[in-house]
């Protein structure tokens, strides 16, 4: 048995996330999590929302609600939508949590103590018209790189690039629009990332196993020259720059920066677990407490994979204590809504929310995941969808499942046939399907997900051809003994089926576990193609598992959230 940490970039707490967010690391580190739990591993997987930074302030300010109340309201409702999608976090917290403090905080002191920090007057960007400091990211104006017009102060988002606001062309406030802007002195602390720079590489070096979307974007950044960054903020809304208590001399009214608190939060996270379920966190995070035989996987986007690779480790191996350093990183491209990016501030696709207001969960989670953009961006539209929810849930997996539980329920009194036994025809379609399986399972240790759905759809595919050549419908008339041969071997795949795709569709496999197997709770990931039920015993036929998407809801839902013309 093998233990897994594993961790997905932390949603910003201003707002609903939509599907591009999910899958853009929530919901596969799900997969993965779900997907090494029924391989019978030990797995902590935590995540929690990111909340400070401005755009927490300004957000709570729109809300018309002070921003710790806002920020407890709105984890409230994330929390509640990740229940709904069935993400199977061990701990959802909080980076404003209490634990975040006090690891942050100790962080700080670490690298303190190590002359990792320096102080350092910068000019900053002051609005005039809105009467503050604007943070790097509220600021902005054209990427001196690639010329991207709406590149914010912190980052270009086109180019991926780590910018200053100084480097802006033509630049203004994003909270009024204000080109009236001055530049202020202010002090801040600076971490000197620019010294680790050759164990950064290393240590990069040292992964080749990483996907290439991964270490290209770090090593862009390490032959850039990593200029030291300041890791504190003209903010009321964060983490103090403090220590035991005692802030900082000259930091009075000063918060760290939320790039740096928030990854932080991966330990803190596993603090408020540890505190809440009796647990011991540093097992999971410390090399010297256990941490060493922990396999640490990380998911994000791939505008997060910087600061993953660079900030986070630069904290981790300045505080000069053993912690645990991630193992592997799954970054993720984007899916684009009709060739466009989702938005959260332009409203634009389909957010957690509305989407369980149309369709169960994992209607969303199969799509997403079959679709996710792994090799490169993927795109959702509402007819691709419509048709792989079809074509794929309804008419393969949920036809196989429904069609046999059904003729089994109603043609052999719902009891799971005994007698005889399997001939040429079951040999065949188990080593067809074994095939398939060690596929699938290399596959789901490599976090291809599209890859694994294509195998996962390959065996439903097997398993209704089989009944095609099997026919027990046509069997029952003449031969009983053989029609019920062919329900129960196939009401065992079914069991196999629902077991290999919990981690897509755990809802599903959960209800076809309960009425054909009677069982609750996740299933054994199954090494090979075996029965699993006995002879004999009663099930229950499940209501349609997948109902089709009619022509009729795909124009409202075109009409409703706008498709290829907006
Ligand atoms: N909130 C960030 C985003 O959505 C991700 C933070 S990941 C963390 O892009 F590691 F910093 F927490
Ligand atoms: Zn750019």
């Amino acid at each position: 048995m093998s233990r897994y940490l594993i961790t997905s970039a932390l949603p910003y707490i201003n707002g609903v996330k939509h599907l591009g967010n999910l899958v853009g690391s929530m919901l596969p580190a799900d997969a993965f999590a779900r997907f090494q739990r029924a391989r019978g591993h030990e797995i902590l997987f935590v995540c929690a929302t990111d909340e400070h930074g401005t755009p927490a302030e300004l957000a709570a300010h729109e809300a018309g609600l002070p921003v710790d109340e806002y920020c407890a309201k709105m984890h409230l409702l994330q929390k509640d939508l990740g229940d709904r999608f069935a993400l199977s976090f061990d701990h959802f917290g909080r980076s404003h949590s209490a634990q975040n403090h006090e690891i942050t905080q100790h962080f700080y002191h670490q690298l303190d103590q190590h002359g990792l920090l320096e102080e350092r007057t910068t000019r900053q960007v002051y609005s005039i018209d809105d009467k503050r400091f604007l943070p790097d990211r509220y600021v902005v104006g054209t990427c001196p790189h690639c010329g991207y017009e709406r590149a914010r102060g912190d980052q270009c988002e086109n180019c991926t690039r780590v910018l200053d606001p100084a480097d802006l062309i033509k630049p203004r406030s994003a909270v009024s629009g204000s080109t009236n802007l001055e530049l202020r002195d202010s002090k801040h602390l600076f971490l000197r990332q620019s010294q680790m720079v050759s164990r950064l590489r290393e240590w990069i070096d040292s992964k080749k196993d990483w996907p290439v979307l991964v270490t290209s974007i770090a090593r862009k950044w390490l032959d850039e020259g990593l200029k030291d960054r300041s890791i504190t903020r003209d903010l009321t809304w964060g983490i103090p720059v403090a220590y035991q208590g005692n802030v900082r001399p000259g930091f009075e009214g000063k918060v760290f920066y939320v790039w740096f608190d928030a990854p932080i939060e991966y330990v803190g996270a596993t603090m408020e677990w540890a505190e809440a379920s009796n647990g011991n966190w540093k097992r999971w995070w410390r090399q010297d407490a256990g941490g060493a035989d922990v396999r640490y996987v990380q998911f994000m986007g791939k505008d997060n994979v910087p600061f993953h690779t660079v900030g986070f480790p630069v904290t981790l191996f300045g505080s000069q204590e053993p912690w645990k350093v991630v193992d592997y990183i799954k970054g993720l491209n984007w899916m684009n809504y009709y060739g466009g990016k989702f938005s959260t501030s332009g409203s634009r696709g389909i957010f957690m929310d509305q989407a369980l207001e149309l369709l169960p969960a994992d209607y969303w989670r199969w799509y997403l995941l079959a679709n996710a953009p792994e090799s490169d961006d993927s795109n959702f539209t509402w007819e691709h969808f419509q048709a792989t929810i079809n074509h794929e849930l309804a008419d393969v997996f949920g036809n196989f499942v429904n069609r046999i539980a059904k003729f089994c329920g109603a043609r052999m009194g719902g009891v799971i046939p005994e007698g005889g036994s399997y001939g040429a025809l079951e040999a065949e379609t188990t080593s067809a399907l074994e095939r398939r399986l060690a596929e699938l399972t290399r596959l789901m240790e490599a976090m291809e997900f599209r890859k694994s759905a294509i195998e996962l759809r390959s065996m439903w595919v097997i398993g209704n051809e089989y009944l095609q050549k099997a026919e027990p419908w046509m069997k029952i008339k003449t031969d009983a003994v053989s029609a019920g041969v062919a329900i129960r071997y196939s009401l065992n795949l079914a069991m196999v089926f629902a077991a290999l795709a919990q981690p897509f569709i755990p809802h599903a496999s959960a209800r076809i576990a309960q009425a054909i197997g009677g069982k609750d709770g996740s299933l054994a990931w199954p090494a090979q193609i075996a029965d699993s039920l006995s002879p004999g015993a009663r099930i229950a036929v499940p209501d349609v598992l997948f109902a089709k998407i009619e022509p009729e809801q795909l124009t409202a839902w075109t009409q409703r959230f706008g498709g290829a013309a907006s």
